[in-house]
């Protein structure tokens, strides 16, 4: 992973929470949300937690006397998630390295990480620190994305990308969101970090936009992948933009389009 990936700042927290959140997120969400709230949490703990998606989906499924902490590494997203007003009163919002987490051993009853483990520049020292604040028998839920030709969207906006940065293409998409899909290497790093009971399920939605532009902004604009291409050449980010919503066109249509998303959705007990 590059340093840069991991970096959601300046106006990707806005863009990415605009577009991107309903382009491929919602409907993970409210998937991880239904699983966590057949469990009836008392204490929960969001890391990687972005602008909310996943924090509002549970917040909707659970009784008002649930506790949540829902933590990122970058302050800007959670300002983001925070502006939103519509949890005020029901999580608490904190700055948190889901690596080196702030908080006493065993307090939760759960961890809850959407899309955000493959981030994790060390993923078993990630899931010990997961299980590390979670009470004896406590379940840690986290969705990671498969591989990328598993997801037309990204898999078109990197291929666009290549061919006009040939020499050194953004590779982002690839690298991480989809760099981190193996399942049975994902179970055993679970099981080295102490977890039992693990289960794995692959889901597949479709992800829906009115324009192909505002999914090449989306993942142009509003993702690392923005720092990447600036940092080949800032002044031809719209021209990048531009040359993604062209292939996305050329592949689902212009008007509203729809591609195909897939993911791997894990559960693990303490
Ligand atoms: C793809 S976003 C997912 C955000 C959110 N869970 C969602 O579903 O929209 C990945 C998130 O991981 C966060 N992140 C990256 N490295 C992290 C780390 N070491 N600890 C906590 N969060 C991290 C980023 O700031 C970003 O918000």
């Amino acid at each position: 992973m590059a340093a840069v990936d991991k970096l959601f700042l300046g106006s990707i927290p806005e863009i990415y929470d605009r577009l991107m959140v309903p382009l491929i997120f919602e409907p993970y969400a409210r998937d991880l949300a239904e699983r966590i709230a057949r469990t009836r949490p008392e204490d929960l703990l969001e890391t990687a937690a972005g602008t909310g998606v996943l924090t509002r989906a549970i917040a909707s499924h659970l009784p008002g006397r649930s506790r949540m902490i829902a933590t990122d590494l970058n302050q800007p997203m959670l300002d983001r998630a925070a502006a939103a007003k519509a949890l005020e009163g029901r999580v608490t919002w904190r700055q948190a390295d889901a690596l080196a987490l702030p908080f006493e051993d065993q307090k939760f009853d759960v961890v809850a990480c959407q899309f955000g483990v493959m981030f994790f520049p060390d993923k078993i020292k990630g899931y010990r620190e997961a299980r590390r604040v979670l009470k004896p028998r406590g379940r840690f839920f986290f969705n990671v994305w498969a591989e990328i030709d598993k997801n037309e969207f990204a898999d078109t906006v990197t291929q666009a990308l290549a061919a006009i940065f040939p020499h050194d293409p953004p590779l982002f998409m690839a690298r991480t969101p989809h760099g981190y899909h193996d399942v049975a290497k994902i179970r055993e790093e679970l099981i080295a970090a102490g977890f039992a009971g693990i289960s794995v399920e692959t889901i597949d939605h479709t992800s829906r936009t009115s324009t192909p532009r505002d999914a090449a902004v989306a993942y142009c604009q509003g993702t690392p992948l923005r720092s990447e291409i600036e940092a080949r050449d800032a002044a031809r980010l719209e021209d990048a933009t531009k040359a993604a919503a062209n292939a996305l066109a050329n592949r689902f249509g212009n008007g509203p389009i729809e591609g195909r998303i897939r993911a791997h959705v894990f559960a693990a007990t303490s």
